[in-house]
């Protein structure tokens, strides 16, 4: 960019040390400290990492640095391009005065929403200020900071505490609720033994247990979501772990016409806590069941494997049901996520899979096969005391 500023510009742009590089060469800089020349600031202008461009008063874009033609997806805008390419129209209004204002010798900063080539929305913080450029023609100065970094953080910030909020309301329902649902299921178990029951209300009591059950075991998994404790750290393997988990679902897995194959390697132990990973295991294969379950056809194979990798272990399970919907699948982890109806999910099992194994200094990826069905995959690392051999 060719530097406008040698004219002495109407007022100190924006002042601060930060931007000192901005200042006419004449002013305030000890002597000796920058070579004033055209050429070194320039060159400065060009490595600022800010967007930086000149602009005229109807919002041609007559200059740019680097980092602003970069802002083209690498190519410097169109000669007589408009700022408003770059901006969406509901806010380009706000910047076309904030330029005509710098015409008339008023510096503004504002907030802008910008897009950088075809991408997503950004936000950023735009100082426009009044400047001369070398031919001496008044031009404003436009400097962009991007903010939708910190933009991000304060709308992560604000629903962690929307969370921590309803984390409390959930813990106490939730706490609530177990006593309750605990009678509801021992009555209907005592009351299902009588002999004397018409069969019609038998099945009803069923019904009622099976209910009942269920909400138990959403009260679990909300319990789960919402305990915080210090998780145990003890060299565990995980094989075993796996093999008594499914042991676990082996009926409700049965009952669903599903396979099961396990692929077990020779794995490292991993510092964990035993009740956290089930859980863990469960909310995966939990999930597994209900894609396959609605299949109409094709096998019903749940896959179990673990794999010994560079640092630990990875444990991965595979289904072949529907695979993952797209739209779903970048926020699959998140809380409340979830594509179930209303009763039957409450989208907390992959953010506790998510928890449980961030807690224990791994990740957990989501994916959809190639030939069909999801693959997660949880990356566990390597305890530095071996385990028990399992
Ligand atoms: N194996 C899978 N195949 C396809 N989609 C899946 C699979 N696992 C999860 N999903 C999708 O991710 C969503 C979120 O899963 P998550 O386990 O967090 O919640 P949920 O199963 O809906 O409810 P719950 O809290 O009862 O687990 C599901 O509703 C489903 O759309
Ligand atoms: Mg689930």
């Amino acid at each position: 960019m060719k530097l406008p500023g040698h004219a002495q510009p109407p007022v100190n742009p924006i002042g601060g040390p930060g931007n000192a590089y901005l200042l006419p060469c004449t002013a305030q800089r000890p002597a000796g400290r920058i070579p004033h020349t055209e050429r070194s600031l320039d060159a400065l202008l060009e490595a600022l990492p800010l967007p930086v461009a000149t602009l005229a008063a109807d919002g041609t874009v007559l200059e740019v640095n680097r980092a602003a033609a970069a802002l083209g997806a690498g190519t410097p805008p169109a000669p007589d391009a408009s700022f408003r390419a770059y901006v969406p129209p509901a806010h380009q209004e706000a910047i076309a005065a904030a330029i005509a204002a710098a015409h008339r010798g008023e510096v503004s900063r504002l907030e802008v929403v910008y897009h950088v080539g075809d991408g997503p929305p950004r936000t950023g913080e735009a100082t426009i200020v009044p400047w001369k450029d070398p031919a001496g023609r008044a031009v404003a100065l436009g400097i962009l900071r991007d903010t939708s970094r910190e933009q991000e953080i304060r709308s992560e910030l604000v629903q962690m505490g929307k969370l921590a909020t309803a984390g409390e309301l959930l813990a106490g329902v939730t706490h609530e609720l177990n006593n309750p649902l605990a009678a509801v299921l021992s009555l209907a178990e005592l009351l299902a033994e009588r002999p004397d029951l018409d069969p019609e209300v038998r099945d009803d009591l069923q019904e009622i247990r099976r209910e009942a059950q269920r909400a138990a075991n959403i009260v679990r998994q909300l319990l789960a979501f919402v305990r915080r404790h210090d998780p145990m750290r003890l060299p565990l393997n995980l094989n075993p772990l796996v093999r008594d988990t499914i042991a676990l679902r082996r009926g409700a897995l049965r009952l669903a016409g599903i396979e099961v194959e396990l692929k077990l390697a020779d794995v490292p132990a991993v510092a964990g806590d035993e009740h956290q990973l089930q859980q863990m295991l469960l909310n995966l294969l939990t999930n597994a069941e209900h894609a396959m379950a609605t299949l109409v056809q094709g096998r019903r194979l749940l896959e179990v494997a673990t794999a010994r990798v560079a640092g630990g272990l990875e444990l991965i399970v595979r289904d072949t049901g529907a695979g993952i919907p797209p739209d779903v699948l970048p926020r699959i982890f998140d809380p409340f996520v979830t594509t179930k109806r209303a009763g039957e999910g409450t989208g907390l099992g992959l953010s506790i899979v998510n928890r449980v194994v961030r807690e224990h200094g791994g990740r957990a990826v989501a994916r959809n096969h190639p030939d069909g069905g999801a693959v997660f995959t949880v990356f566990l690392p390597e305890a530095a005391t071996p385990a028990e051999p399992g």
